[in-house]
């Protein structure tokens, strides 16, 4: 079976919904995480998933801590990186290494409403439809070749709160899916 990792830096839910899917076509054997206190982290000892977590200031520079993570991944065998709410933008090193192996979510149709805050900025904006989408990652923010994509209407009635639990919703159905079959396919 396909070794995958999964990097996030919050609550991690889109992280506990795919190692949550009983018909995952792959092992999710590592969280790579940047914030010790982040929730994902948790997550991860309870599921007894082994994590590393590292600070981003303790390296010199993105190419000095992705040579590390490189490293890390090639020992446990990953072959494929799937980003769930990890803010940072990827550097060459990881895109090198990992070409074509790296996808994100991200809770915007894109290229609407990239970086930070998606959801906020929809809502703000008055949109009356946003959505989700799984792409793969470049050195963009949230650039990168579209694989799928789900809209969903925001209603008059919506408040932020309303609007953020339907997109998580339908994050934590589409990712799975999105993930088991692009992993078919290969
Ligand atoms: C998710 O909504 C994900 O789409 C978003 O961060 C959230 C993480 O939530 N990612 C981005 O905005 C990427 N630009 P989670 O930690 O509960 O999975």
């Amino acid at each position: 079976t396909v070794k995958a990792a999964v990097f996030a830096s919050g609550t991690g839910s889109n992280f506990q919904a795919i190692i949550e899917t009983k018909d995952l076509t792959c092992d999710v054997v590592l969280l790579v995480c940047d914030k010790p206190e982040a929730g994902a982290v948790e997550k991860a000892a309870r599921f007894g998933i082994p994590s590393i977590v590292f600070d981003p200031k303790d390296y010199p520079s993105k190419a000095d801590y992705e040579q590390f993570l490189i490293q890390k991944l090639q020992e446990a065998n990953v072959t494929w990186i799937f980003l769930a709410g990890y803010m940072r933008i990827v550097g060459p090193a990881l895109l090198q290494a990992f070409a074509n192996r790296i996808i994100n979510i991200h809770p915007s149709l894109l290229p609407e409403f990239p970086g930070k805050d998606a959801i906020g900025q929809a809502y703000h904006a008055g949109a009356s439809s946003t959505g989700v989408t799984v792409h793969y990652v470049d050195e963009g923010i949230d650039t990168g070749p579209i694989i799928a994509q789900e809209p969903l209407e925001i209603f008059p009635t919506d408040s932020e709160e309303t609007l953020k639990k339907r997109i998580q919703k339908i994050e934590h159905e589409l990712y799975p899916q999105v993930i088991n079959k692009l992993l078919q396919s290969k």
